[in-house]
């Protein structure tokens, strides 16, 4: 069994864009206060930002759950919001259902999800439609 280091929880708010994007940077500056690998930490912000991103545009609330063992961090963010109706088109590259709005502020390539699956080495997506979504994220530290 993995040894938990640390865990912690943070609140991140949808439709908030003026705080977007704090919750991964309190994430990616505790790892950086630790002696963890720059590249793993890059790859944990990435999976962090994108999926505090994806709440901020499409859902309400949510809850960002990080863990840190002594063999991987984990990133878990569950949502109550609309859900995610088709779950294999939402994770191809380049769909999107962003407005223009989110689009002017350079949102929308709909490169979140592909990008948070590829720079994990555990990956999955849950949701249901009018309820929330949730994504899980692991990331190997040796
Ligand atoms: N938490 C969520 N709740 C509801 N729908 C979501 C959520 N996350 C993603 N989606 C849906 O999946 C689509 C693809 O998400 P993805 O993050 O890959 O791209 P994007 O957010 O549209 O653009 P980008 O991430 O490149 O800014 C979104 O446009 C949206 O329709
Ligand atoms: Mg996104």
């Amino acid at each position: 069994m993995p040894e938990e280091l640390l865990r912690r929880r943070f609140e991140v708010r949808g439709h908030d864009f003026e705080n977007a994007g704090e919750r991964s940077a309190e994430v990616t500056a505790i790892l950086k206060d630790l002696d963890i690998d720059p590249g793993i930490i890059l790859r944990v912000g990435v999976v962090a930002f994108e999926a505090e991103m994806n709440v901020v545009m499409y859902a309400d609330r949510a809850t960002l759950t990080f863990v840190l063992n002594d063999d991987q961090i984990v990133v878990e963010m569950a949502d109550e919001g609309p859900g995610i109706p088709d779950i294999e088109l939402a994770m191809q590259p380049g769909y999107s259902t962003a407005s223009d709005a989110m689009r002017d502020m350079g949102f929308g390539y709909g490169m979140g999800l592909p990008n948070i699956k590829n720079n994990s080495d555990g990956f999955s997506l849950h949701s249901e439609v009018g309820k929330g979504t949730r994504v899980y994220s692991m990331i190997r530290l040796e």
